[in-house]
């Protein structure tokens, strides 16, 4: 078997989860798409790019079926929500198509298709409790194996008018808090160091406690020595979950918070609910809370009522808050979504134009935010040998920083004070202290 997974860590985890199924079950995993008897597609849908991608991957598959007849594929995830029987009229080579609800059924979805030769099986289906999110993924399927990405929501009910997550995912559902716990602790005892909480809406989580409450809960369980999450919604951001960034030892020095853009009328336009000076307010708290705190983030320009004034402000906004990680992107009309039935003024010459000018701008400032760390002294919990050169190791700092530095494979999965030498690009190199 072999799965291709475009999209977001939530993706990145439902693929773990179905590596880990389907090999309780009997399926090897393969590199090799030829050698494969089996190929799923976990497939995105949040920009036109991402869904014409794995729409593309799966058109190239209809050769190996011919190929091969009894090959069984399949296609999953944002989607395949989306599109639902659209993809199997598409594309006939293709015998099922699940929904983001159904992860867990595709066993026996596999089983039918296997063994009694069914075929275009389809089912989009959504429902109130996702059975998949309670599915923990087997250390094997793992990567790094130390750190575990966990779901603990799905779903949103934000509706930005520019987004189409809200229909492929559906409606927030939380986890019950005692299985996500139940879950930590297994990772822990399995030798997991990092937790990685994932959701679409993180900070609205709500499954018998609240978000902040569950940090706390989590920061308690020993063996764990990082937690994570991502992502949250800036209308969301509690004083409580400001105040846990000083509170709790594990939570690690890094927040990725979407301000999508900095001009308050284009915010109003992407129904975001909140202005850019309560995002700057924002961010202010959190620093002083914990004055090495790193900041990310998610931008869109060219959003069809973004004019070049707006744009000015969501230059100025990066400018004022220095980002140390900014993912940026052209708006993509998304069907169904209500921004995709504003005329878009905005040209695709100007949309490239002003993405480029923002990137040269934000370049130089994650360069010169990496520059300040030569000197210092970092932890480091190491991932893994360097591919070019396998003297090197590199791993992340709590800032989620990359740093490489000469090491021997036995300390990954381990915590080891770097210190740093030179600032690349996007990385750090160091030398242990
Ligand atoms: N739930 C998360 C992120 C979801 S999608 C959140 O709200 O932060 C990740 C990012 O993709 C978004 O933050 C946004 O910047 C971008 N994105 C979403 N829809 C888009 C669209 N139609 N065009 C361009 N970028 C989009
Ligand atoms: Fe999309 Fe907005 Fe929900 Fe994020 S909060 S997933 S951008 S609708
Ligand atoms: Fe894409 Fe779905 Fe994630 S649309 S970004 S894979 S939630």
């Amino acid at each position: 078997m072999k799965i291709f997974t475009y999209g977001c860590q939530m993706n990145d985890l439902d693929s773990q989860k179905l590596y880990s199924l389907l090999y309780e079950s009997g399926w090897i995993p393969t590199e090799s798409t030829s050698e494969a008897d089996l190929i799923i597609i976990n497939t995105c849908s949040v920009r036109q790019k991402a869904y014409e991608k794995a729409m593309s991957n799966i058109g190239r598959l209809r050769k190996n079926k011919s190929r091969k007849n009894s090959l069984i594929i399949g296609v999953i995830g944002c989607a395949a929500q989306q599109e639902g029987k659209n993809l199997i009229e598409r594309f006939a080579h293709v015998d099922f198509v699940l929904g983001t609800h159904r992860l867990h059924s595709i066993p026996s979805i596999v089983d039918e298709v296997f063994l009694k030769k069914k075929t275009h099986v389809v089912d989009t289906g959504f429902s109130n409790y996702i059975p998949s999110m309670d599915i923990i993924p087997s250390p094997n399927f793992m990567q790094p194996p130390h750190r575990a990405y966990i779901n603990i929501m799905q779903g949103c009910n934000n509706y930005c008018s520019y987004c189409i997550v809200p229909f492929v995912r559906g409606p927030e559902i939380s986890r019950d808090y005692k299985d996500i716990l139940d879950e930590v602790k297994l990772h822990a005892s399995r030798g997991v160091k990092e937790v990685f909480l994932l959701g679409q809406n993180v900070n609205s989580y709500n499954g018998g406690i609240t978000f902040h409450e569950l940090l706390g809960m989590i920061n308690e369980v020993d063996g764990i020595e990082r937690i994570r999450f991502t992502t949250s919604h800036p209308k969301d951001m509690s004083d409580e979950l400001i105040e846990s960034f000083s509170r709790l030892v594990k939570l690690c020095p890094h927040v990725h918070l979407p301000f999508q853009s900095g001009s308050d009328r284009v915010l109003r336009y992407m129904n975001r609910h909140y202005t850019s000076e309560h995002y700057l307010g924002l961010i202010e708290k959190l620093k002083s809370k914990r004055k090495d705190i790193a900041f990310s983030s998610d931008v869109i320009v060219g959003f069809p009522l973004e004019e070049e004034a707006d744009f000015k402000k969501t230059l100025d906004l990066i400018k004022r808050v220095r980002f140390d990680v900014l993912f940026s992107f052209k708006y993509s009309s998304r069907p169904g979504t209500s921004a995709s039935r504003i005329p878009d003024h905005v040209p695709l010459e100007e949309k490239k134009r002003r993405l480029s000018i923002l990137q040269k701008i934000q370049k130089r400032i994650a360069r010169e935010n990496l520059e300040r760390w030569v000197g210092h002294i970092v932890e480091v919990l190491v991932d893994g040998t360097s591919k070019r050169d396998n003297s090197q190791v590199f791993g992340r700092t709590g800032q989620n920083v990359i740093v490489n530095f000469p090491g021997s494979p036995d300390l990954i999965g381990k915590s080891v004070r770097v210190r740093i030498t030179r600032a690349n690009p996007n990385t750090l190199t160091g030398e242990i202290a």
